[in-house]
């Protein structure tokens, strides 16, 4: 893991000196933004430690879930899929470790800030459309996902969960490894294209 930095805790002059942030100044803010700017760019390792959590969680599934995700970003990839969807479909279940009840949303809120509006609705409706493959196993309504019929990317949503989620289960697949992908994360990573923070 990426351990935060911790000489600053030793350095007064290193930090601002506001008790309360609205008696910060330009010079806080200055400090700030000094160590904001090294901070973010190391994004794509900080993702990438996390998707490393899901390695060895099954769930009961036949592969644990960093299999899958691999398995999924290689389907994409083999597809012919420009690089941001393929990370899209490397991270789409980044959340299971945080998002237990709302997997789909924790994976959009980090994948925001680098796809496109069409991306981002893939990853967050996901969970909705990839219910169609198991929801009526247990006893729920395998067509929520009707609820967005007509929307301008229902068909790419169902086109994610079809040809690349609901088949990379498979323990037979050979997936590309994860080292395969680390550079299109640090890439399509390298910069917000959509971010308060960022103009
Ligand atoms: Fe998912
Ligand atoms: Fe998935």
């Amino acid at each position: 893991m990426h351990a935060p930095e911790t000489a600053d805790a030793d350095n007064y002059e290193a930090r601002a000196k506001f008790p309360e942030m609205k008696q910060g100044t330009k010079e806080d803010w200055a400090t700030i933004n000094s160590h904001f700017m090294p901070f973010a760019a190391k994004i794509a390792d900080r993702v990438l430690d996390h998707l490393r959590l899901l390695d060895g969680d099954y769930g009961g599934f036949p592969i644990d879930r960093l299999e899958h995700s691999l398995q999924t970003a290689t389907r994409a990839h083999r597809d012919g899929r420009p690089e941001d969807y393929v990370v899209m479909a490397l991270l789409h279940d980044i959340g299971d470790t945080l998002g237990s009840y709302n997997h789909p949303d924790v994976a959009a809120a980090i994948l925001k800030p680098f796809v496109s509006k069409e991306l981002h609705w893939i990853t967050e409706k996901h969970g909705i459309f990839q219910g169609y493959y198991f929801f009526h196993h247990l006893g729920q309504d395998r067509d929520m996902r009707e609820a967005y019929r007509g929307h301008e990317h229902f068909q790419a949503c169902a086109d994610f969960c079809e040809k690349y989620d609901q088949s990379a289960f498979d323990a037979n697949y050979e997936s590309a490894p994860l080292s395969f992908f680390e550079p299109m994360v640090q890439r399509v990573m390298a910069r917000p294209i959509n971010s308060i923070y960022m103009d």
